[in-house]
């Protein structure tokens, strides 16, 4: 597969040490010289041609061509050093002179003159830019958005460091084909060949993966109804048997979503009891991994051993526990936080989906283990959207743009918030249910992954 991660090309340095009025001064005084150059010779043989010697005539000629090339020398590193200059990365320099002066009040101490420091680069089509504020910028997140208008592209990024704040500005990605990424390159091995569990992050939006191999494991997924969830989740789940893991499903609603994975062969809980029963022996399972490869803490990994991992999709947690008994309530939580925080160790994860959430909705010890946090829908509270991804719609530094199957995600490798659509599904399940029976088929032929 190819690998969709982004790195940091080499950044170039903008730091502005004057007003720009010197160098202005200094443009126009080259400018008059070579328009001078030009037409004093033209004004000399117009009005004495015939008066003056021949070494007269060479000399003006000699200051016409040199007047001429100067012209034309400076025409082009004007071009070039504009904002619409053919180069990249000067196009870019030049903007952003151009927006410091405009928006940026410097200070001036002296004969010292103060400014902000940027350093920039050109990667693919993305434009990223680093601003060092040097105190001069308040509202970082704020300029963001003004540089997006400015540049008139995207806001792909935005990322507050003590230091700096970066932006990436570009084209947004297209929204991956879901099912075409769940058939994507998965031959059949040769006969005689072996299947063996892949850990490859699964891609979910340009650069924003789900590491499934890093800390980064569980998921932590709120939407309002209607925002996308199930949609998601299904394409999620579909990766999981595509890489050949073990997929289980809570569906409290028994919609056509468990339905289409029990369908699959895949266990699917949808009542109470039988959620806990699933949960219970979900612990206990990774209890015994535990014991057997990683309690004598020799520091071997799930992906080391070559290990199958486990996945328990829980869609629409909160309904499921607000229907609980207080007794069964707290059984959940207490196998949900016990897989939460073993999981990564013995390789199960825990994807979970919520339409809302407050500070008290969900217990700590589960989401504070969630470190792919994944947000969509346009109608989101503040205080959810803070619950569900520990920022706040103003870090977005541009105007929030949720909606259905469109939102924001967290891990960390994004760093801050970056924009997501989630993979393009069917709308009718019939057609992905023949690819699930045929990925879960292979994840059952792969045997326990040794
Ligand atoms: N990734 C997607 N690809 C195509 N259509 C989508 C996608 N996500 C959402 N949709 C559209 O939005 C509708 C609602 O999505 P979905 O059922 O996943 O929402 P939900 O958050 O699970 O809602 P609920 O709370 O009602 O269960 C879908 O029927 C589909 O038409
Ligand atoms: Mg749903």
């Amino acid at each position: 597969m190819e690998t969709r991660k982004m790195t940091t090309p080499k950044m170039k340095n903008l730091k502005l040490r004057t007003d720009g009025n010197a160098v202005r001064t200094f443009k126009q005084l080259l400018l008059a010289i070579s328009l001078a150059f030009i037409s004093l010779p033209l004004f000399i043989s117009f009005f004495g041609g015939k008066i003056f010697s021949p070494a007269i005539a060479t000399l003006t000629a000699n200051m016409f061509l040199t007047g001429a090339s100067l012209l034309m020398a400076f025409g082009t590193a004007m071009a070039l050093l504009s904002k619409y200059s053919p180069v990249r990365w000067l196009a870019v320099r030049k903007k952003l002179v151009l927006f410091t002066r405009l928006f940026i009040n410097p200070k001036t101490d002296g004969a010292l003159y103060q400014s902000v420091r940027w350093q920039y680069a050109a990667n693919g089509k993305n434009t990223i830019i680093d601003l060092y504020p040097n105190g001069l910028v308040g509202d970082t997140a704020g300029m963001g958005m003004k540089l997006s208008q400015y540049f008139g592209e995207n806001l792909l990024k935005y990322e507050e460091t003590d230091s700096k704040a970066r932006y990436i500005l570009g084209n947004p990605p297209k929204r991956y084909d879901g099912i075409g990424l769940m058939e994507e390159g998965s031959p059949e091995p040769e006969s005689g060949g072996s299947l063996s569990p892949d850990y490859e992050p699964i891609p979910i939006y340009g650069n924003v993966c789900w590491d499934i191999g890093s800390e980064a494991l569980h998921i932590l997924l709120t939407a309002p109804s209607g925002a996308g969830k199930t949609m998601f989740l299904h394409y999620l789940a579909g990766m999981v048997l595509k890489r050949m893991h073990k997929l289980y499903v809570i569906d409290a609603k028994n919609s056509d979503f468990g339905r289409m994975f029990r369908h699959s062969g895949v266990t699917v809980a949808t009542g109470t009891e039988e959620i806990i029963r699933l949960l219970a022996s979900l612990v206990q399972e990774m209890e015994e991994r535990y014991a057997k490869y990683f309690a004598t803490g020799k520091g071997s990994s799930i992906e080391s051993l070559g290990l199958k991992m486990h996945f328990l999709f829980f869609d629409e947690i909160l309904s499921v526990l607000s229907f609980a008994s207080r007794k069964e309530r707290e059984e959940i939580e207490k196998l949900l936080g016990q897989l939460a925080l073993k999981g990564r160790a013995a390789g199960f994860s825990l994807v979970v989906s919520a339409q809302k959430l407050n500070a008290t909705s969900l217990p700590k010890s589960i989401t504070e283990q969630c470190q792919t946090r994944i947000i969509l829908g346009g109608l989101v509270s503040e205080e959810t959207f803070h619950q569900a991804t520990g920022a706040y719609k103003k870090d977005i530094a541009a105007a929030y743009k949720g909606g259905v199957g469109e939102g924001y995600a967290v891990t960390p490798r994004t760093g801050g918030l970056a924009y997501i659509k989630t993979p393009r599904m069917p709308q009718t399940p019939r057609k992905s249910l023949n690819l699930l029976a045929q990925l879960k088929d292979r994840e059952a032929r792969c045997g326990e992954g040794r």
